[in-house]
């Protein structure tokens, strides 16, 4: 894999010197960027396009958490686990359901506002898998935007606190298993970001395929710096579709959330029938894989791009689920009147950067935390409403860990290059990004099998050679090479695991085999990519962790 994405020298380049480096504006990065600051830390925050645009922000359904009054962390713990189909680490499961209630106090505490009964208690929402109500959720279904609102308001009072917009980071900067920040394109210029601690919070990688819930930067930038810094990468296998995202000609894949299912809406084939109760003892509530499934093979039988999802009998729809209702209406659907075109879109990311419990991954001083993490929550499924809930308990804990490490300084005279990567030929970068993602959306999709996962792999080759050994000038050409990076370490994935469990499901090996139950992990060699060393740096490069 290649080291570096753009030519640079980082003893003649504009340079930021910060003490932690927190990449991405979901609910982890903020959380983390928040709370590092408010200790007392100064932090850069880099955001790809603007402090607005994250999955978080779309996030509808809510936070899950046991706040119920017959709800337990104990019942949280054990839905967490079924849906993870028996790879979720049970102790990580544990702390965060365990913790995450009291981080969604904080964020109440802390000026985000939850919906609430008449006597003040949060109100509580259903979505699949979970045996009790428990998602939290704000003015029906904006919850992720008012996250994010409230997290925003918090990250604009710190005075610790600086926000780069429209800054890409290009390459994370190593030497000797240790982080010492990165490059970036920020506004069309090479900068290097140097920082004490890089925390990468990037979301996830939905738009690798062609239908997916996530915004433009969901193409795992993420994994793809860290797997070419020589971090380990865990479960990239497992990509959540989310079984119901709206499907007309024309429209975004616009999410229909979960809690519509959980308030009592039905799939319903093109036949008219509904399908699920015969499928599985929770109908339509059943983990989410297992109802995308059902669906696309709905979709598959009648040969369509859609099923339906009817809302009609669910007594004041539209006031339950008001951004919903306007979106469908914007595009002719009335959710009380009609039934709703729907289709499974990409949706979530259960694998990525494989971290500790304190977000650290295999290279000391950088860390990683939300969707773009792997922390062993998710296992082979997300249970819904679980990723805002993991985004608040390892944005404090990654924050944490940060205030208790000591790291020494990089040694003066440390510096990174590389002068010899060809030009991009740009010719091809839009036309490769679609046809990167039709490849994915073709082989790597719901259901996949061996001689398609080939033949996948082949055609992703074929596009990753014709960059080999070139530079990425452009946030296009940057995204392209995450893309490909994060196909790649998919496809590798999916084809190692010969069996079915949760979102990976092979239609060559329909069961789950428990000589698979276990996490496939890449690591790359840590690169040892300084320049300069003389005995001083050697001297401070050997890491020691003061916790
Ligand atoms: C939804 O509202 O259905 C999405 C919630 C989630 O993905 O956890």
């Amino acid at each position: 894999m290649q080291r570096y994405l753009m030519n640079f020298n980082t003893r003649n380049m504009e340079t930021r010197t910060t003490e932690c480096l927190v990449v991405g504006s979901g609910v982890a990065g903020l959380t983390a960027a928040v709370r590092l600051a408010r200790r007392g830390h100064h932090v850069l925050l880099a955001v790809r396009d603007t402090l607005s645009d994250s999955n978080t922000a779309k996030a509808q359904g809510g936070i899950a958490a046991a706040f119920g009054p017959k709800d337990n962390p104990a019942l949280h713990l054990q839905d967490t686990l079924t849906a993870g189909a028996g790879l979720s680490d049970e102790s990580v499961s544990q702390l965060v359901v365990t913790e995450g209630p009291d981080d969604i106090r904080w964020l109440a505490d802390n000026g985000a506002e939850f919906d609430r009964t008449e006597d003040g208690q949060l109100a509580l929402g259903r979505e699949g898998c979970h045996s009790r109500n428990r998602i939290v959720h704000s003015h029906g279904d904006a919850t992720g935007a008012e996250v994010a609102r409230a997290l925003n308001v918090l990250a604009a009072a710190e005075p610790n606190l600086r926000t780069m917009e429209g800054c890409y980071i290009v390459d994370i900067l190593t030497h000797e298993g240790r982080c010492y920040g990165a490059t970036a394109l920020w506004h069309g210029r090479k900068i290097c970001l140097r920082a004490q601690h890089t925390v990468l919070a990037t979301g996830g990688l939905g738009r690798l395929f062609q239908h997916t819930t996530n915004p433009e930067g969901a193409t795992g930038s993420g994994a793809a710096l860290a797997a070419r810094a020589g971090a380990a990468l865990a479960d990239m296998e497992f990509v959540q579709f989310h079984p119901t995202a709206l499907a007309l000609p024309g429209c975004p894949n616009f999410l229909i959330s979960e809690a519509v299912r959980g308030a009592g809406a039905h799939l319903i084939n093109l036949d008219g029938k509904r399908f699920m109760p015969a499928l599985h003892p929770m109908a339509e509530l059943a983990p989410r894989d297992v109802v995308a499934r059902c669906i696309f093979q709905e979709m598959t039988k009648a040969n369509a791009t859609y099923i339906w999802l009817d809302a009609r009998h669910i007594q004041g729809a539209a006031k339950l689920f008001p951004m919903i209702a306007a979106t469908c209406r914007e595009y002719g659907v009335d959710i009380e009147k009609d039934l709703i075109p729907i289709a499974p879109a990409a949706h979530y990311m259960m694998g990525g950067i494989k971290t500790d419990t304190w977000g650290r991954t295999n290279l000391a001083g950088l860390y990683a935390c939300g969707e773009a993490a792997c922390t062993g929550l998710q296992g082979a499924n997300r249970l819904a409403s679980n990723s805002l809930l993991e985004g608040l308990v390892f944005g404090r804990r990654v924050a944490t860990i940060i205030g208790k490490t000591r790291l020494p300084q990089a040694a003066s005279g440390l510096y990174w290059q590389e002068e010899s990567l060809a030009e991009t030929p740009l010719e091809f970068v839009a036309e490769d990004s679609n046809r990167s993602q039709q490849i994915m959306s073709r082989y790597l999709g719901i259901i996949r099998n061996a001689s398609e996962l080939a033949c996948g792999e082949e055609k992703i080759q074929e596009l990753v050679r014709r960059y080999e050994g070139c530079a990425a000038h452009t946030p296009e050409e940057l995204d392209l090479r995450a893309r490909l990076a994060c196909d790649l370490l998919i496809v590798n994935a999916a084809m190692r695991r010969q069996e079915s469990r949760g979102a990976h499901y092979r239609s060559d090996f329909p069961e789950k085999d428990d000589t698979y139950r276990k996490h496939f992990s890449d690591q790359r060699p840590v690169y040892d990519d300084a320049k300069n060393i003389n005995d001083d740096n050697i001297a401070a490069a050997s890491i020691g962790l003061a916790l």
